[in-house]
């Protein structure tokens, strides 16, 4: 059996550059995984079984890990069966990448169970018709992602961590809506390289493009981006689409007991294996 951890990212700057024929958002983006994370285990079977705990997901052949399965399958042409369990915990229509990450996982855990038949580079491939944010997992942890968001480059880890506060309310957000509230000709015109190189001078701006949209769409997470601020934070940008925030720096939070609160740190991977669950917990997770 192979127990592996699939972690959530942030989008540590998010630039929407126009809106494509195909419907899809031209974007320039600054991944970074984190320390918060679901556990998935994978055995060979005599036939395909997915089980989960944790927080409830859809198990059907909608959930990118089945997906995920078949494209494996149909790329390699190997006539294999797996039994996978899932323990999510990192909440579903809240930006993290969840699903994407259990998806990038999966092919990575289906091509070590399967004796190595494909590439990490047609992993990558295979992912980025997956979803936007599958090939991103498939990075060393830290990427600056361009396209749709699956032209991945790997880049080195950041200089430091800050202190990052996730902040997650009881309800969710919707990526296609969000992106369908968006009007790219009101974004401010930033050029993402100089944002990049910025990172890595210690000279940082967080940002999402996506932040208007997703306000506008649901009018409180525009409220609570407030209260967050006035709570203490320094910052507190829109993961991805929402509805979770990242906060850096600290604060004095009274919020509803309904809203996930939990503190995280980067995670990057070595060049040759997957996220290890040790290096989250050494990192803080709980
Ligand atoms: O690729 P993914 O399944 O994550 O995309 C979900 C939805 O988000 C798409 O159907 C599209 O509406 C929107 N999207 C977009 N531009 C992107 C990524 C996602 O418009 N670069």
């Amino acid at each position: 059996m192979l127990t592996l951890f699939s972690p959530a990212k942030l989008n540590l700057f998010l630039r929407v550059l126009r809106r494509r024929e195909d419907g899809f958002h031209e974007l320039a983006s600054l991944f970074q995984a984190i320390s918060l994370g679901d556990m998935l285990s994978f055995s060979l079977a005599a036939h395909d079984q997915l089980t989960a705990e944790g927080l409830s997901v859809p198990l059907d052949g909608s959930n990118l890990i089945a997906k995920a399965v078949d494209l494996f399958r149909k790329n390699t042409a190997i006539d294999a069966s797996f039994t996978i369990h899932l323990n999510k915990r990192i909440p579903l229509e809240a930006g993290l990448g969840g699903g994407s990450s259990n998806a990038a996982t999966t092919l990575w855990a289906l091509n070590e169970l399967t004796g190595r038949p494909a590439t990490l580079e047609q992993l990558v491939a295979w992912g980025g018709t997956l979803g936007s944010d599958v090939a991103f997992f498939l990075s060393s942890g830290t990427a600056y992602c361009t396209g749709r968001g699956e032209i991945l480059k790997s880049l080195e880890p950041l200089p430091e961590t800050p202190s990052i506060t996730l902040v997650k309310p009881p309800y969710g957000s919707s990526t296609p809506q969000v992106y369908r509230a968006l009007n790219c000709l009101t974004l401010p015109h930033r050029d993402p390289i100089q944002y990049l190189d910025r990172f890595y001078e210690n000279d940082i701006e967080y940002f999402n493009d996506l932040e208007t949209a997703a306000f506008a769409a649901i009018p409180d997470l525009a409220q609570l981006k407030e209260e967050l601020l006035f709570a203490g934070f320094e910052h507190a940008v829109l993961a991805g689409s929402g509805s979770t925030f990242f906060c850096i720096g600290e604060a004095k939070l009274s919020l509803d007991p309904t809203y996930l609160i939990k503190k995280v740190r980067y995670l990057n991977r070595p060049l040759n294996s997957w996220y290890s669950l040790e290096s989250a917990w050494k990192l803080g997770i709980t």
